[in-house]
């Protein structure tokens, strides 16, 4: 008896499929590809749900004869390779022959209207219809030169894929960068994406990326961008780098093209970020455009199902290159490091007395957002390492005598990271990040609970937002709103920002606000509303309090100390991480083998 048995043609398509096609945003990718691949000037997107109702790719291409039209949908059926050997040198996107027959198991149904461009006024269109990933219809229609394929009902077939995908509006933010980063790098194509009776994104045919790349990022940071183009052994770069001023929270606005693909490469991210090293603050990321040529026998593409992937032979080679070019072009703009320590924006210096503090000093009146920009004079008695009696100032003297409560008594900061006390119960060490944000989060949730959470700012702020920002702030609008945040439309891609949540630093820089709402769209929205707003206000906590590496004053370690003796729950930071650690005598004892 044999238990091993072979699929099914059906079950094995769909095995295949759940590898390319993930989610909506996939079958945008396979299709807008091969639209590019048939050597289309103009490629229409229209989405309805996010792409799970409706995807109808349009384009002006080659087209297909009959035959091919059917043969489309086999899978393994491809024009772009005939051989093994030639997936050592591939131009084209596709080369597997699966992304048709793939989306059309997965779809409820797909519709594919063609007609040959070199088939001259005679030439009749084909439409095929497939239907659970089999053909039930083949016909001739009258149809524009080109292809529109339409795709219905996504993963109605498949539950346990459709369980998985977002709402609507998460799936188009997923389908506005696909198109998007593929509208910068063939540029020479224009692109429209229509969603919901709305023009979501639409570029032009032009000779360069600066008009693609202008509708994305705004003016303000177009502005800012400075071109890069360096060769190396078999392979060249071009680009746009942001000079040190643009910068992001996320490094997903370092955009890699690989032979005109769109990449998801860690490799050349890192390269990119190495040019920046020093220029901008770490943890923050540069804007960046940079599309590599390289012989197509130097890079294997075939490492990932959905070819978002790819391998360089000479890695290394590649990586100097571009950090190298990138490097160039920024000093040759007057980008330069400055030999002041880069300082880390959007991090307070100070925390003031959260918890009885006055309106003013948690909106950070008197501090700087910036440590080592305006330090206030109580911080500026930094201590590097563990104070001896001798060394320490009059003043750390007078803090150190004041009580704190639980009969604390601070020693001194390590590491940058802990602060070092004594206390009854022995040697104990406050992690000050942890620390804060518990002390943060406990402010925050009592605002939220008193509905005083939003903070007029002095001047409304003015956002350029992506086309997938906005996206995702109107997903997020409602819970934005509830949050403290006045967000309003202010023409094009233009927002006006009039209150924030009062969340203890200066929220009044565009950059500042705009890292916030970026850091709330990653977040994604996260199980019920209620846990929505449990992890917004955990994340705004953790974004307005210092951090580690940030070295405090007396002033400030007793400060935090003792905002997180009266905090409702002070051992666990709001992710459920301890606060503080004691080792008692005993245990001293035993480490150094005393007992
Ligand atoms: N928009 C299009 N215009 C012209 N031909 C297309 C188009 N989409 C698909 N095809 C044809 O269908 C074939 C199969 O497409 P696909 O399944 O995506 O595989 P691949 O792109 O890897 O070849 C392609 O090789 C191409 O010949
Ligand atoms: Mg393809």
């Amino acid at each position: 008896m044999t238990n091993i048995k072979l699929l099914g043609r059906d079950a094995i398509n769909k095995i295949a499929a759940g590898e390319v096609i993930e989610r909506p945003a996939s079958v945008v990718k396979e299709l807008v590809e091969n639209s590019i691949d048939a050597g289309a000037t103009k490629i229409l997107v229209e989405v309805a749900e996010g792409g799970k109702g409706l995807i109808r790719v349009t384009d002006d291409g080659s087209g297909m004869d009959r035959e091919d039209a059917l043969l489309a949908f086999e899978r393994h059926a491809t024009s772009k390779i005939r051989e093994a050997d030639d997936l050592e040198r591939i131009s084209t996107l596709g080369f597997r022959g699966e992304a048709l027959s793939s989306i059309a198991s997965v779809a409820e149904t797909v519709e594919l209207v063609t007609k040959l461009r070199s088939g001259g006024i005679d030439a009749v269109g084909t439409m095929v219809r497939v239907e659970g990933g089999r053909v039930v219809d083949v016909r001739d229609v009258g149809a524009p030169a080109g292809t529109s394929i339409e795709v219905r009902g996504l993963f109605k077939n498949v539950p346990a894929r459709r369980k998985y995908l977002k709402s609507g509006r998460a799936e188009l933010a997923k389908i506005v960068e696909v198109v998007t980063s593929y509208a910068v790098i063939h540029h020479q194509v224009s692109f429209e994406l229509f969603s919901g009776e709305k023009t979501i994104f639409k570029s032009v045919r032009s000779e360069s990326w600066n008009d693609p790349l202008l509708r994305i990022f705004g003016r303000e940071v177009a502005r800012n961008l400075v071109p890069i183009e360096g060769e190396g052994r078999n392979v060249s770069v071009a680009g746009a780098a942001g000079r040190e001023n643009v910068t992001r929270s996320s490094p997903d606005w370092i955009m890699t093209y690989v032979n005109g693909r769109f990449v998801r490469s860690r490799s050349l991210t890192r390269a990119v970020s190495e040019a920046y090293r020093t220029l901008i603050p770490t943890g923050r990321h540069p804007i960046a455009v940079v599309s590599l040529r390289i012989d197509p026998s130097q890079v294997d593409v075939n490492v990932h199902p959905a070819k978002m992937e790819v391998r360089f032979l000479r890695e290394d080679e590649v990586v100097a290159m571009v950090t190298d070019s990138i490097r160039l072009s920024l000093s040759q703009a007057g980008v330069v490091a400055s030999a002041a320590p880069v300082a880390k924006p959007l991090q307070p210096t100070v925390l003031g007395t959260p918890v009885e503090g006055t309106e003013a000093e948690e909106m950070g009146g008197g501090y700087s957002p910036i440590p080592g920009g305006s330090v206030s004079s109580e911080g500026s008695d930094l201590q590097r390492t563990l104070p001896l009696a001798s060394g320490r100032s009059r003043f750390a003297l007078e803090l150190a005598a004041e009580p704190l409560p639980g009969g604390l008594r601070v020693l001194g900061q390590a590491l940058q990271l802990y602060i070092v006390a004594e206390g009854p119960e022995g040697l104990v060490l406050v992690d000050q990040h942890a620390a804060a944000e518990r002390i943060r989060y406990e402010i925050l949730s009592k605002k939220y609970a008193s509905d005083t959470i939003s903070q007029e700012l002095i001047e409304p702020v003015t956002l350029e937002l992506s086309p997938k920002e906005v996206v995702l702030l109107e997903e997020w609008g409602s819970t934005l709103a509830e949050m403290g945040f006045d967000v309003q439309p202010f023409g094009k891609n233009a927002y006006t920002v009039r209150s924030v949540p009062a969340i203890g630093w200066r929220l009044d820089s565009p950059g500042a606000v705009h890292d916030v709402l970026m850091d709330l769209f990653a977040l994604g929205k996260v199980g019920t509303e209620a846990t929505a707003k449990e992890e917004i206000l955990k994340l705004l906590a953790c974004r307005g309090s210092i951090k580690a590496g940030h070295e405090m004053g007396w002033k400030e370690m007793h400060d935090l100390l003792r905002a997180l003796s009266s905090c409702a729950s002070p051992r666990t930071c709001p992710h459920g991480r301890p606060t503080a650690v004691t080792l008692s005598p005993a245990e001293l004892e035993k480490i150094f083998g005393r007992r």
